[in-house]
């Protein structure tokens, strides 16, 4: 990374502090967040625990997402040192738990769960496109965080595990949507319930990355995509995003209606423009 082709743009990975909208306690939450213009890069920091997650990582995670500033159009997620994410801090399980609920006030712990759950939902908001770059292991809640993505770039040493299931859990970082749309019914079933590691080569050919390079390609392919992604219309990209993130639940009925009603906006939004 760092290299003269980053179109200007600060690196951040293994290079903080990173710049952009003061986000309290992202520190101690593991993440390093770096706007510059259109483009954010969210980075999991915690490379000596292979980037674990807590509790405040997500809640990290979801501050950043109200903190975005307007002018962002382009959330690239990424990992410092050998993985992306080695998914929940196992340290969390031990000693009182962490803070984890016990289930035993349901109210609670959905109360609970629904707010770590936001610093994943806000990764489908129309007005941005969101990037995972994967590389080395993305388990658990680190693979649901790719999963919150639109689009996964993924390097050849990329290896996703869903680990949930093997410590007695479900996956709850709303990772169970996208795997079964993406990756259809059986499989999805197939990889939690064996959490077996699904090496890069069949992530990419079984849906789970749009692109798969060589790691030391990583880098220069999510530039890549990022200006090609910044290229497009803004206000197009956000109508496209919505019509395209809505099809699969749709009738077509539905679908050409909704395709109906944005293109009227773009038709407003041209001539006025
Ligand atoms: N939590 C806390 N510490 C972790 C960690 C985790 N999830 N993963 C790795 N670490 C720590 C290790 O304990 C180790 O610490 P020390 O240097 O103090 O010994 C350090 O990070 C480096 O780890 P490794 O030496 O194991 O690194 P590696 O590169 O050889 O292996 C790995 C990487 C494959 C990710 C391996 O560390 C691993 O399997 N980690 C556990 C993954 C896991 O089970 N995660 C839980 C998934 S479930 C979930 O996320 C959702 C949920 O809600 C339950």
């Amino acid at each position: 990374m760092g290299d003269a082709s980053t179109n200007g743009r600060p690196e951040t990975v293994g290079n903080p502090p990173a710049t952009g909208p003061a986000v309290p306690g992202l520190d101690e939450a593991g993440l390093l967040l770096d706007v510059d213009g259109a483009v954010a890069t969210v980075t999991l920091n915690r490379p000596e625990r292979r980037n674990a997650m807590t509790f405040a990582t997500w809640r990290g995670l979801a501050a950043i997402g109200r903190s975005l500033p307007a002018e962002v159009r382009v959330v690239v997620v990424r990992g410092a040192g050998p993985s992306f994410s080695a998914g929940i801090d196992l340290g969390m399980f031990s000693g009182d738990g962490g803070g984890l609920p016990d289930g035993s006030d349901a109210e609670a712990a959905d109360r609970f769960i629904a707010e770590l759950q936001e610093g994943y939902t806000w990764l489908r908001r129309p007005g941005i496109v969101t990037v995972a770059a994967v590389h080395g292991h993305a388990i658990g809640a680190g693979f649901q965080l790719a999963l919150s993505c639109d689009i996964r770039v993924i390097a050849d040493d990329a290896a996703f595990c869903m680990k949930e299931p093997a410590l007695g859990l479900v996956p709850d970082l709303t990772g169970t949507k996208p795997l079964v749309e993406i990756a259809g019914i059986g499989r999805a079933l197939e990889l939690c319930l064996t959490a077996r590691t699904v090496p890069a080569d069949e992530a990419a050919r079984i849906g789970l990355a749009e692109t798969l390079v060589p790691r030391d390609g990583l880098d220069g392919a999510v530039r890549d995509l990022v200006d090609a992604l910044l290229a497009v219309d803004a206000g197009a990209a956000a109508a496209t995003k919505r019509l395209l993130w809505q099809a699969a639940g749709n009738t077509l009925e539905a679908q050409s209606a909704a395709e109906r009603r944005e293109q009227i906006g773009r038709l407003r939004a041209l001539s006025a423009s």
